[in-house]
């Protein structure tokens, strides 16, 4: 079955040839993109879906969540909002709540947040383990994240418990935990800060990760200047998440790891992109992120959700949009792209084939997964110009009409 959707005010493909189009038009067929172009040259299709005007995007592709988790944390986010700070510790809080709660409401709480995540323009998500923390319930967490996600990291790195030894600890993650997660997971992340994960912990982290064949992310630098950019640009890691507290050598280490890239095709070998989260940076009152910084160095951004209990309880990814533009500097252009482009290409997914023959997120491109996010507008601009509307029109996900 084909689709043509046709009579776009604006198409933002985020596509390097195709770029941002008025009065254009896109032809699905099946799960993927067939045709983009202008409205009055578009093939005929078994059906026709009229746009009235309306801007078009790729789906948000959030490369950043922790949505395994049950109970609740208003009371932290609340003194934080009295002026206490965030501290790590409020993950053993969840870790609790999770591991009392049975598998079918696990999976359910999950269910409902992707549900939520789509509801507002989310085709494509990541998630992550870390509210488990001991073998059997990270393995769980893993497992119930590969039901509900597009890409699952294990993160059983994300705390030390209370009680536990911070060695041993680091031990089990590298080696019976890590293999307890192997079969659900594809990528592998730490929470290097202080309160968490040492350097030298998240080193050794990284390390048996990456020999056991994951891909490598890297919490860093949200709470204090740190080595988590330095590590992830060491280790080749596809991002690093946060980067609230940026010296120039970050900057410039993160900008030196793209030197093999051409970013007019977007091909060569990839760097460490940076990932901001500007949601996480309100609900914290952490200074946000030096996004337009990164870009002015060359650094590809992401923008993601961090939708978890402590420190970013929410899934649209077009608030943090909204707040990139608005208090970050991005234009309303670069804020998109982060949160779709650049989300894929955090997860290495803006081009080709993944290892399960899965398309290629992120943009408006011809072959590219069917993803996309019609907003109540007739173009991105408004998501800055209204913020706090709901403007999701209408969602596909891989050809099918998800809301
Ligand atoms: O990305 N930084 C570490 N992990 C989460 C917070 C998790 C929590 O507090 O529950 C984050 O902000």
């Amino acid at each position: 079955m084909s689709e043509l959707i046709t009579n776009i005010g604006e198409l933002m493909t985020q596509d390097h040839e195709q770029g941002t189009r008025r009065n254009a038009a896109v032809v699905l067929e099946g799960e993927r993109i067939a045709w983009v172009g202008d409205a009055v040259h578009a093939p005929a299709a078994d059906t026709a879906t009229d746009a009235q005007g309306r801007a078009v995007l790729p789906g948000w592709v959030d490369s950043h969540t922790h949505l395994v988790f049950a109970g609740d944390r208003t009371a932290e986010f609340e003194a934080r909002m009295a002026g206490e700070s965030y501290s790590a510790g409020g993950i053993g809080v969840t870790m609790a709540a999770t591991r009392a709660t049975g598998d079918y409401d696990l999976t359910r709480l999950a269910l409902g947040r992707v549900a939520e995540a789509v509801s507002q323009g989310t085709t494509y998500l990541e998630t992550k383990t870390g509210y488990g923390l001991d073998v059997e319930h990270e393995a769980r967490s893993a497992r119930i994240a590969a039901t509900v996600a597009d890409e699952v990291t294990f993160l059983g790195a994300h705390l030390v418990p209370a009680g536990a030894d911070a060695e041993e600890y680091t031990e089990l993650v590298c080696a019976d935990m890590l293999r307890a997660v192997g079969p659900y997971v594809k990528w592998a992340d730490v929470f290097c800060e202080t309160g968490a994960f040492t350097p030298e912990q998240s080193r050794r982290v990284l390390a048996a990760c990456r020999d056991a064949g994951l891909g490598l992310r890297v919490h860093g630098n949200q709470l204090g200047p740190g080595a988590g950019v330095a590590l992830a640009v060491e280790f080749g890691a596809a991002s690093v998440d946060h980067v609230n507290y940026l010296t120039d050598d970050d900057v410039a280490s993160l900008s030196q790891s793209w030197s093999g890239w051409d970013a007019g095709q977007g091909t060569g070998a990839r760097g460490t992109v940076a990932t901001v989260l500007p949601a996480c940076d309100l609900s914290t009152r952490q200074p946000l992120a030096p996004a337009r910084r990164l870009l002015d160095a060359g650094v590809p951004v992401a923008i993601a959700s961090n939708c978890n209990p402590g420190t970013s309880y929410t899934s649209s990814v077009a608030y943090c949009v909204t707040t990139a533009v608005l208090q970050m500097g991005l234009s309303v252009h670069e804020a998109v792209r982060a949160a779709t482009w650049g989300g894929a290409l955090a997860l290495h997914r803006e081009t080709g084939l993944d290892e399960d023959g899965r398309r290629a997120v992120g943009s408006i491109t011809v072959g590219h997964r069917a993803d996309l996010h019609m907003l109540k507008a007739p173009s991105a601009t408004h998501l800055a110009y209204r913020p706090g509307i709901p403007l999701t029109h209408a969602v596909w996900r891989a050809g099918v009409r998800a809301v």
